[in-house]
């Protein structure tokens, strides 16, 4: 599964905040809670002064219930928080608080100590001083002892704010760092939209490295540096198409001509004259693939449309129409053009292009439908679709389709035939015209076209190259 950098930076800036929060959570609890105990410590310590040296004075048994009396007095004003126990041997010294039965005392050590009773869920605190004998009393062990249930509330309460503020500070940074994350990784995704917009074989296509930050700087040089080398090797690859083309256009061209010879001559057999035609059909067929090659090969090195006129579209679709005609009344389909728009274009060039759509359209339209021909000026572009309804095409398929020699069933497709130029050309065609093609699938209708730039600076500014562009205008 793919992950995103701004998930996976939100998620290490959230394990290190929790991290961080933990230990530090931990640290201001065990503080708390130590400074919680020294204060119950030293409360012990007070109370225990109290009471210990008068008790520790005391030697009459007769006298003993004047230190109960101040015991109850005590215990009464500091509002039973604190148990003052007297324990001796002899019962009537033993003095004891609501406490006192709770507990074994005999085990507790001297000085502080904590002791957990099975009906409190928090310990007492226990400060224990045996206290010598005086007199008729004998050695007694005088205990105080602090309910530790309100500390332990202000700690509880403390930790519970603390987790309060942790949760709400880790829901804030996990959101604000996905955001800055994001905010951060702007560059990132503006050099992959740029990466997008690459297409195969177009030249001068860079990646701009002047706004990028240094971590990606190095990276877009180095993309720019393949850049530079497939554009070089793209070159090399389309002038050899178009190399092998035109060496292929003369010995083809010699062929065709001397089986025309061949077959004018008498006194051949029939068996020869059919071979003869056969070869001739073939040799046809090999002859308008060179020259389709030829000229998307010199298209794709970026030469433009030179011989422009002024013209109607509409007249000039319906020229195409008529040319294409037998085909759709084979399949009783009428052909419906719609708009139209006055531009300069090279009118060879279009009769070519609309010529593929509509031959097209012939062969993958339903019988009995009729196609569209829709003519339409939108912004600097002259738009001209070509709809059927007909099978849908697959997405996959649709991106591809203008790709050369590319067919969606080849098997289907008579390939002998239809060799899968025919879109090709008209993807040549618009960018001839400093255009583009496209295709739509939709709701059972298919629709292919074209769009051709109005008054496009570099056409009119390429009538220098007129020469080397009529190789492909004569290919045609
Ligand atoms: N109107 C359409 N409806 C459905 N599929 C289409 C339509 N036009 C083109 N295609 C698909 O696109 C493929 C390529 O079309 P393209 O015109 O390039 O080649 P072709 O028609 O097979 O051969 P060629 O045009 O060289 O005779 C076709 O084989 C077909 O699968
Ligand atoms: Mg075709």
């Amino acid at each position: 599964m793919k992950t995103s950098i701004s998930l996976r930076l939100t998620c290490l800036f959230a394990t290190l905040l929790i991290v961080i929060m933990l230990i530090s959570n931990c640290f201001l609890r065990t503080s708390l809670f130590s400074s919680l105990e020294n204060l119950m410590q030293k409360e012990l310590i007070f109370r225990h002064s109290l009471m210990a040296k008068y008790i520790s004075t005391q030697g009459s048994a007769s006298h003993w219930s004047n230190v109960k009396d101040k015991i109850a007095t005590l215990t009464e004003h500091e509002g039973r928080k604190v148990d003052y126990l007297v324990l001796s041997k002899d019962r009537k010294f033993n003095l004891g608080g609501e406490v006192a039965d709770k507990i074994n005392y005999d085990g507790l050590p001297e000085g502080f100590s904590t002791v957990h009773h099975q009906n409190e869920s928090y310990p007492l605190y226990i400060l224990v001083e045996t206290l010598k004998p005086l007199g008729e009393r004998p050695e007694v062990k005088f205990i105080v002892a602090i309910k530790s249930k309100p500390y332990y509330a202000t700690l509880n309460e403390f930790t519970r704010s603390l987790v309060f503020i942790s949760l709400a500070g880790l829901i804030l940074v996990v959101m604000l760092s996905y955001f800055l994350a994001r905010y951060g990784l702007r560059p990132v995704r503006k050099l992959s939209e740029q990466a997008n917009c690459l297409a195969p074989g177009k030249q001068f296509q860079r990646l701009d490295c002047d706004t990028l930050p240094d971590e990606l700087y190095s990276l877009a040089v180095s993309f720019n540096g393949v850049l530079e080398r497939q554009e070089v090797a793209w070159k090399q690859l389309e002038s050899f198409n178009a190399n092998v083309a035109h060496e292929l256009r003369t010995p083809l061209t010699n062929l065709i001509g001397q089986t025309q010879l061949g077959l004018s001559r008498p006194g051949a057999s029939d068996e020869l004259g059919e071979l003869l035609e056969s070869n001739l059909e073939e040799l046809g067929r090999m002859a308008s693939i060179v020259n389709d090659m030829l000229f998307l090969s010199h298209a794709q090195a970026g030469q433009h449309a030179v011989e422009l006129s002024q013209v109607s579209l509409r007249e000039e679709t319906h020229k195409t129409c008529e040319y294409v005609e037998p085909s759709f009344l084979e399949k009783n389909i009428n052909i419906d053009v719609i708009g139209d728009v006055q531009v300069m274009i090279d009118k060879r060039l279009f009769h070519r292009a609309l010529a593929n759509l509509l031959e097209n359209s012939a062969r993958y339209a339903l019988a009995g439908s009729s196609v569209g021909v829709e003519l339409s000026q939108q912004g600097n572009f002259t738009y001209i679709a070509v709809s059927n309804v007909g099978e849908p095409i697959e997405p996959q398929h649709l991106s591809r389709l203008f790709e050369r020699f590319y067919r969606v069933d080849e098997a289907r497709n008579l390939s002998s035939v239809h060799h899968g130029l025919g879109l090709a050309i008209v993807k040549a065609v618009a960018l001839m015209h400093g255009g583009e093609a496209f295709a739509r699938s939709e709701n059972g209708v298919n629709t292919f076209g074209f769009t051709l730039r109005i008054n496009a600076p570099d056409i009119a500014s390429n009538r220098a190259i007129l020469s080397a562009s009529r190789v492909s205008v004569e290919a045609l």
